[in-house]
């Protein structure tokens, strides 16, 4: 099974694809690691954790429980876990594995990135989109009232373990909003991910095993690739957020609570696709292609309530952070795709509107 090197500034690493890789968990934590501390939720480790103790049973470790949801994704529940840390020993030879899905990704690496002023951190995502995006790359962090993750800090980890074979118990709606993760890669840089997922859709869907570990080893070859040429977003990383501008919106105008984190980008890439063929940079057959692709993993929670004027608020809004302009990342082909800045209101409103109807 494929390995894939990222390589940054801060340390080279794998991201490993491989059935089984949770029975090796042991092998990646290294010899003179002091404490062991696991960190997951109660209902991951419910469904997966029987593996991993089995394959921890002679390192001594720790569990301990973060209470999961967007709406958690705070500060607090991390000071908690570092006081239990400390109080369990842990010091400055403590490693953490962050075993689930994004959201204990991004927590469990920012903790580790911030405990005695960083430990190592061991990837081990339990979802499709924590696998083929969240756990590779090093960003980690919280949410604020004012937005999402807007503290936090790039923590390469030590390793990352992808197990395809946990995704067989993922409820199908969180496994479908990883797939659109999926098309987004195709979409940026890879036709040949791009075909696979419009000709083995019903594989795709039934979870066959090769169709989903090339769907997932070839979009974590992309996320290294890139991650591995611009570590901290200065120029390609941005890529990696095709169909988040207007995504990100739309979770912020549902208040986080009624689409997942794919649900809102696959929105998002619908409307940056219409954007780019408004903007005269993509063909009308290649901007169908994309949405019927994102249309036939869907379909996403009904859209009825939502404005368009209130998600181009957003955007404005967001402005403010982004030295007032909005980027968008719009696709030229399938495979290839441009950071646009300056598009103008009327053009996002339409192609917003477009995709509301
Ligand atoms: N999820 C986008 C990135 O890792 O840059």
């Amino acid at each position: 099974m494929p390995s894939f090197e990222v390589r940054t500034p801060q340390c080279v690493y794998q991201a490993i694809v491989e059935r089984g890789i949770i029975d090796r968990l042991h092998e990646f934590i290294p010899a003179k690691a002091g404490s062991v501390f696991v960190v997951t939720t109660q209902d991951v480790w419910q469904h997966q954790g029987a593996r991993a103790e089995k394959a921890l049973a002679d390192v001594p470790h720790r569990v301990l429980y973060l209470p999961g949801g967007e709406e958690n994704k705070r500060l607090a529940p991390l000071e908690a876990l570092a006081e239990q840390m400390v109080r369990a020993g842990g010091d400055r030879s403590s490693i953490v594995i962050a075993f689930g899905g994004g959201i204990v990704n991004d927590m469990g690496g920012f903790l580790a990135a911030m405990f005695m002023r960083g430990i190592p951190v061991v990837q081990v995502p339990t979802t499709l989109l924590a696998q083929v995006d969240a756990a590779v790359g090093g960003k980690t962090g919280v949410n604020l009232v004012a937005g999402k993750n807007l503290i936090g800090a790039f923590h390469q980890p030590q390793a990352v373990l992808i197990d395809p074979g946990v995704l067989d118990t993922l409820p199908s709606r969180e496994y479908r909003a990883g797939l659109f993760e999926v098309i987004k890669c195709g979409v940026i840089r890879s036709p040949r991910l791009f075909e696979l997922l419009e000709h083995r859709v019903h594989d795709v869907l039934r979870l066959t095993h090769d169709a989903v570990d090339e769907l997932i080893s070839e979009s974590v070859r992309i996320k290294a690739e890139v991650v591995s040429a611009d570590e901290k977003e200065g120029g390609l990383r941005r890529i990696l957020n095709f169909g988040h501008t207007v995504g990100h919106a739309l979770e912020a105008e549902t208040a986080y609570s009624r689409f997942l984190h794919g649900e809102a980008v696959a929105f998002g890439m619908k409307a940056a696709t219409r954007i780019a063929e408004l903007n005269g940079i993509l063909s009308r057959a290649d901007r169908k292609q994309i949405c019927d692709l994102v249309n036939r993993y869907g379909p996403i929670p009904p859209l009825h309530g939502i404005r368009a004027e209130n998600l181009l608020g957003r955007l404005i809004h967001d402005k403010k952070t982004l030295r007032g302009k909005v980027h968008f990342v719009l696709p030229e082909r399938i495979g290839e795709v441009r950071v646009v800045t300056g598009v103008d209101d009327d053009t996002i409103l339409s192609a917003i509107r477009a995709e509301l109807l």
